[in-house]
């Protein structure tokens, strides 16, 4: 599959990107700030911008804060292809 992680060098994005890259997906990781592209970096994980990361992706995962959840989502909505899976990791309803 490919897959894209949104957010990728905050705390739940680092744990799902490290999984990911010893997987046979194709992975594709987003990240804003500078700190964080520096932690993905750290690792060896390239950055995509957040507008190409979600195109062709299969599964699309939202490790952004919940704050910004829906600003994010509707900048990824109009990239998904059809049939792709939005999920969100937010721990609060
Ligand atoms: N921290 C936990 O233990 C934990 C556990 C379960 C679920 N969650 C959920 O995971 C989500 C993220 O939480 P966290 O604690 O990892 O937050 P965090 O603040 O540590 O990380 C969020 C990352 O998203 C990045 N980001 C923000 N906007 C972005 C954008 N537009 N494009 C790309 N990157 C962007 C930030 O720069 C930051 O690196 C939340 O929904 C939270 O509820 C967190």
């Amino acid at each position: 599959m490919t897959v894209s992680v949104v957010g990728d060098g905050g705390k739940t994005g680092m744990r799902v990107s490290r999984n990911l890259q010893k997987s046979a997906h194709t992975v594709f990781y987003s990240e804003s700030s500078p700190a964080g592209q520096e932690r993905v970096r750290a690792e060896g994980r390239g950055i995509t911008s957040a507008e190409d990361a979600p195109k062709n992706a299969d599964v699309v995962i939202l490790a952004v804060p919940e704050t910004v959840l829906g600003i994010v989502s509707e900048g990824v909505l109009p990239q998904l292809k059809a049939g792709a899976i939005l999920l969100t990791l937010a721990r609060h309803g």
